[in-house]
Order: structure tokens, then C-alpha cells, then sequence
């Protein structure tokens, strides 16, 4: 078999052609939505995120602000600037890029940020919400998972998903996403006993490590979904996932390739849920 390729660059172009629309249809309403992005120090991969996440607003027509610090920019000075921007009302989404430097408590700086824009989904607001299944920001990786599972139509009523990895970020929303879907969800991780026994038995693998070749052909049931979260470097500096792509291509019903799968997505999710913060801000002001 081989696989389907789960293009994520052609479903962000369409998601986004999409956003674009509604993006203009608030404009026309009076609210620009905006995108206050925060970068701390010099972590080069850092500053490539964020230029990213920038260009990609500029492309849909969302308003963003970029504010750089430096490395010894202080958590009270920090705090200070998120309490201005969660005041700020041409501002509906705040992200704060990690990791942050040492001597800044990243959660304190996250549980800062007004639930209303949330927009990366990490404040305790949002998973509770996604714990719960009430209504409120999901973090935008597993977010654009889900949206590359809807995209093949694959229904998960049933199915038997495992999460490779259990961030924060990424396995344990992912997981909640899963589960609300109606699967069946394992989640594996650094200690799991026999990672190829779980997998063998699914029909959707995520993998979520942050390791080369955590996924090989081997281990993955004929037909299977899977979604490679991983982002790392192989031996020739080139990007590439957690799953061996030939061999587990080979083997799978559909696979997401590194890069042009997950990564594209996660942005298009940030836009996604900035746009949604925006339309709701418009909605609790009454606008018609
Ligand atoms: N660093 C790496 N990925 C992310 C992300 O999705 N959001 C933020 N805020 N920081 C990150």
C-alpha cells in the first residue's frame, strides 16, 4: 500500500482563502481582528516562528504586532505588557512565543493572558474547556490534526487513536480531541512498556515526541492514519518528522509528510482562533 498524502499546505491555502473572507466580512463591520505576537530574547528558531506567524496575518488581511524584547526583559515588565494588550481592545489574540528565558515563569505569563484571547490555547481556561467540552480556544497543533482528519472525512466513532507523547501543548489536548470525537485514545509516552504493541492496534497514530524514526513501518497496522507532529533536523541538517515517512508511507492508509503536514496547519489554526476571538469581541459588543 501506499499512502495517501495529507497535504498540508493545499488544506491551509483553503482554510485560509476562508478566513480571508470572514476577515473582510468583520472589517466591514468595523473590527480589524488583531494579533499581538510577544518574543523574548534571541532563540534564532524562535524568531522564524514568529516571522512566520506574522506573514501569515499579513496574508489574510488580520492585523498583527510584533513586539521583540531582549533577553533581560524582566516577567514583571512582561506582565506588565500582557495586562496593557488584554486592555487593548484592537487586540483580540495574544501570543506569547516560548520557550521563554529562565528567569521568566512561562505559566505565570500564560494564566496572565485574558481567557477572551487565548488564542495558543494554553491557559487553564482552555483546557478546562477542552477537558469539559464547553466552548473555548484549542491549542492550534492538535487543532490542525483534527481539521487533516476531517479533510480525508475519517471518521473516528470507534476508532482506536494513539498519541505518541503527552505535552501540554500537543498529546494531552490532542488526546481530548480525540476522545471527544468518540475514539477510543491511548496515550503512550517515555515510559510506556511496549510503545509497538499500542501501535500495531491503531487506526490513527499521532506522533508527538520530538524524535527521529519513534514510528517505524514495523509498528503500524495496514491502512492506519497517521499525523507526524515532529519537527527535527536528520543527519544531513534536512527537516523531517518522528515517523520513518518511506517505510511507514508504504504501510499506512494516509500520512502527513515533513515538512508541508502539520507544521502549515498549526499557523493557519492561530489565524483561525484570532479570527474567532475577533467575531466574538464583535458579538459581545453588539455589533449588528
Ligand atoms: N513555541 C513553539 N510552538 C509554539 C506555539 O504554538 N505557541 C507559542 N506561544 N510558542 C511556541
Amino acid at each position: 500500500m501506499t499512502a495517501r498524502i495529507i497535504d498540508g499546505n493545499a488544506l491551509s491555502r483553503q482554510l485560509r482563502a476562508g478566513i480571508a473572507e470572514r476577515t473582510v466580512a468583520l472589517k466591514t463591520r468595523g473590527i480589524a481582528p488583531g494579533l499581538a505576537v510577544i518574543l523574548v530574547g534571541d532563540d534564532p528558531a524562535s524568531a522564524v516562528y514568529v516571522r512566520n506567524k506574522v506573514k501569515a496575518c499579513d496574508d489574510c488581511g488580520l492585523v498583527s504586532v510584533l513586539e521583540k524584547h531582549k533577553a533581560d526583559f524582566t516577567e514583571a515588565e512582561l506582565l506588565g505588557r500582557v495586562r496593557a494588550l488584554n486592555d487593548d481592545p484592537s487586540i483580540h489574540g495574544i501570543l506569547v512565543q516560548l520557550p521563554l528565558p529562565p528567569h521568566i515563569d512561562a505559566q505565570k505569563v500564560i494564566e496572565s493572558i485574558s481567557p477572551a484571547k487565548d488564542v495558543d490555547g494554553f491557559h487553564i481556561a482552555s483546557a478546562g474547556a477542552l477537558m469539559t467540552g464547553l466552548p473555548g480556544f484549542w491549542p492550534c497543533t492538535p487543532y490542525g490534526c483534527m481539521k487533516m482528519l476531517e479533510s480525508i472525512e475519517f471518521d473516528l466513532r470507534g476508532k482506536h487513536a494513539v498519541v505518541i507523547g503527552r505535552s501540554n501543548i500537543v498529546g494531552k489536548p490532542m488526546a481530548l480531541m480525540l476522545l471527544q470525537k468518540n475514539a477510543t485514545v491511548t496515550i503512550c509516552h517515555s515510559a510506556t512498556v511496549d510503545l509497538k504493541a499500542h501501535t500495531l492496534q491503531a487506526d490513527v497514530i499521532v506522533a508527538a515526541v520530538g524524535k527521529r524514526n519513534v514510528l517505524t513501518a514495523d509498528m503500524v497496522k495496514p491502512g492506519a492514519v497517521v499525523l507526524d507532529v515532529g519537527m527535527n533536523r536528520n543527519d544531513e541538517g534536512k527537516l523531517c518528522g518522528d515517523v520513518d515517512f518511506a517505510g511507514v508511507s508504504e504501510v499506512a492508509g494516509a500520512i502527513t509528510p515533513v515538512p508541508g503536514g502539520v507544521g502549515p496547519m498549526t499557523i493557519t489554526m492561530l489565524l483561525m482562533n484570532t479570527l474567532q476571538a475577533a467575531e466574538q469581541a464583535a458579538a459581545a459588543a453588539g455589533l449588528p
